[in-house]
């Protein structure tokens, strides 16, 4: 008997070591517990399949087949199949808009072709990864809003909004609005569901991973809510205006990426508490707002190329010589220096319009010069 008991404690002793040896190594690893990322979902093509429509079918597995999803994103897939080339394109839209609001600096919104989207770059805790979640999640959010708008989606469709208070009594409200609560409600549960999945341990760096996430996405989110807006039209014979109907307008995707921009630039360091909350880094920030961006690690320099931190580096990147911002030769090129190279280009110019519908124009060779890093 005394034999059993002494085999009974062995056995608990080496489950106890096993479990503090499997917790240890949870806050070591950096690598993400799934390949990739939903942002893969903005580089599929599901314009290609829209002509087979037995995808979109209820017994279709084709959200197995989805790279980057999480198993809680693939339950959410499957229940709506007909959101995801809707989540795709609000997905591409997110990145090209990246893309275009960082294109003079040195972290230019790159994608890898994987399905991390922009490589390992995304393990940092940075400003430049906040801005990715929070611009994918206003892609979605926004691309969800319109589509329900436009009768795309079997399980939505026109705004319900109530009628704001200070709207004109005469002044019809409904008009087919963008369903802003719908695009915002599918969002959070599409996108944080993978943020919530997963227990990790309270107060570690995983942990403050996902509240990072989560905090960035909703920002992204609230970005379409605070820059939409009321849209009136007139009505009537000849636009006597006898009529006006008003109804619930979703801001262009430039106005959420200017917004979002700028909360890049006022971003706030966070840390996670050992309680697994987040707090500032410092106490004499200001509290940031669910409006704000929010990041853990301070960035890389992005100055020289790193494959293991999925940096390019700046050599060879264009600069301007006289800016003294971020696209200027000096804050680009990392103080290396830059080359100069002439070039010729030709252009349209001189444009006459000829009654009526013709354009003339003469071509003019201009030479300009280009400066790229070092
Ligand atoms: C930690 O995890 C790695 C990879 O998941 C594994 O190879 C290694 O054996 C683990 N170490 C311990 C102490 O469990
Ligand atoms: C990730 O990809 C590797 C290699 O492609 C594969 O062996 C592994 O099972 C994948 N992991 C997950 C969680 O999908
Ligand atoms: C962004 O950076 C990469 C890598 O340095 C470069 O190849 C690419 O041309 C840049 N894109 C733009 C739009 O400047
Ligand atoms: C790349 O960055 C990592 C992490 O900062 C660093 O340890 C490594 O030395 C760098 N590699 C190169 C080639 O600079
Ligand atoms: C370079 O920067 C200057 C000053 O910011 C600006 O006026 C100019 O238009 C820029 N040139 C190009 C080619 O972007």
């Amino acid at each position: 008997m005394a034999s059993f008991g002494v085999f009974r404690f062995l056995v608990l002793l080496a489950a106890l070591v096993w479990i503090l040896a499997e917790e240890r190594n949870e806050t070591r690893k950096l690598y993400p517990w799934t390949n990739g990322s939903w942002f893969n979902m903005g580089l599929l093509e599901f314009e290609k399949w829209s002509n087979q429509p037995f995808l979109f079918k209820e017994k279709s597995r084709f959200c197995a087949r989805l790279r980057g999803l999480t198993p809680g994103q693939r339950r959410v897939c499957r229940r709506h199949k007909d959101h995801m080339p809707v989540v795709s394109s609000g997905v591409k839209q997110g990145i090209s808009e990246c893309q275009y609001q960082f294109q003079g600096r040195r972290w230019n919104c790159t994608v890898t072709g994987d399905e991390t989207v922009f490589g390992p770059l995304t393990l940092i805790a940075s400003r430049e990864t906040a801005f990715t979640h929070a611009i994918t999640s206003a892609g979605v959010s926004l691309s969800v809003s319109r589509a329900c708008r436009d009768g795309r989606l079997s399980s939505c469709s026109c705004s319900r909004a109530a009628r704001p208070r200070n709207l004109h009594s005469d002044w019809v409200w409904g008009g087919c609005g963008d369903n802003l609560e719908y695009g915002y409600k599918f969002t959070e549960v599409f996108v944080d569901i993978r943020e919530r999945e997963r227990k990790v341990k309270r107060g570690s760096r995983e942990q403050g991973r996902q509240l990072m996430n989560r905090h960035n996405n909703e920002a992204g989110r609230r970005a379409v809510i605070a820059k939409s807006r009321v849209t009136c039209k007139c009505h009537g014979v000849s636009g006597s205006c006898s009529l006006i109907t008003c109804w619930q307008q979703l801001p262009t995707f430039r106005e959420i990426g200017d917004f979002l921009k700028d909360k890049y630039e006022g971003a706030t360091e966070v840390k996670v508490s050992r309680r697994g909350k987040l707090r500032l880094s410092n106490p004499h920030y200001t509290l940031p707002t669910a409006q704000d961006l929010v990041y853990l690690e301070e960035s890389p320099n992005y100055c020289v190329k790193n494959e293991t931190l999925g940096s390019y580096g700046t050599t060879g990147r264009q600069c301007n010589r006289t800016s003294s911002g971020m696209d200027g030769c000096a804050l680009m090129c990392c103080g290396r220096g830059y080359n100069t190279r002439r070039v010729t280009v030709k252009e349209r110019c001189g444009c006459k319009f000829h009654w009526c519908c013709r354009v003339e124009c003469n071509t003019c060779v201009k030479t300009t010069e280009l400066y790229t890093c070092k």
